[in-house]
């Protein structure tokens, strides 16, 4: 799914700039996934992430990862989402992303999620303003994608900013 959503994906989402240069099939080949699989599962089991796989209609149509765990006076993390490019525009993302939220500020006990986004991604600043995200400001040359280093906005939801639930909150604004 990966392989065929190249052009849909890969001017949103970073890579390492130490690594040498590599094509996107090679990027998504069996040896680097199996390897991203170890490290996410590592990452999970010391509470400092939660690699999450998205379905539409029983079928997997994309990945939300709550990343960058920080506990203590902290408790705050940070989000990635993409979606198969032949279900968008149907709420897919919003929908996984209000869940992920509640148990975020549920279960898991996190006070602040924030998600970054490139100023050009109108459709992921859709994302967040449906689930009520605060724009907070705006980071230089945040994250290294597509070749350079890109400014991205600074997005962040509270705990407290809805206590009846994320998730509730975005169907009953969508009616
Ligand atoms: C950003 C993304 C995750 C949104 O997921 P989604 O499930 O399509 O979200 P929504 O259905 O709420 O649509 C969001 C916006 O996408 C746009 N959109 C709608 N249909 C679309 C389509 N068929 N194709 C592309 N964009 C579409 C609209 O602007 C929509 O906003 P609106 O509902 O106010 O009209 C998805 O576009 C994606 O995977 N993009 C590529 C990866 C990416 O940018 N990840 C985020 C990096 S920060």
């Amino acid at each position: 799914m990966r392989i065929r959503n190249e052009a849909w994906l890969k001017r949103w989402e970073g890579r390492p700039p130490s690594l040498p240069k590599a094509s996107w099939p090679d990027r998504h080949s069996p040896a680097v996934y199996t390897a991203m699989l170890r490290n996410h599962r590592r990452e999970a089991r010391a509470g400092r992430m939660l690699p999450l796989a998205v379905f539409s209609d029983g079928r997997l149509a994309g990945q939300v990862t709550v990343n960058g765990i920080v506990r203590g006076a902290f408790d705050s993390a940070y989000v990635g989402y993409w979606v198969d490019r032949r279900v968008a525009g149907r709420g897919v993302v919003p929908t996984a992303l209000a869940m992920v939220l509640d148990h975020c500020f549920g279960p898991v006990g996190l006070h602040r999620v924030e998600a970054n986004v490139r100023p050009e991604n109108a459709a992921s600043i859709r994302v967040v303003e449906k689930l009520g995200f605060r724009e907070e400001g705006r980071h230089a040359r945040y994250l290294f994608i597509d070749d350079d280093w890109r400014d991205h906005l600074s997005y962040a939801l509270l705990r407290e900013d809805q206590p009846e639930g994320v998730l509730r909150r975005f169907l009953a604004a969508r009616g």
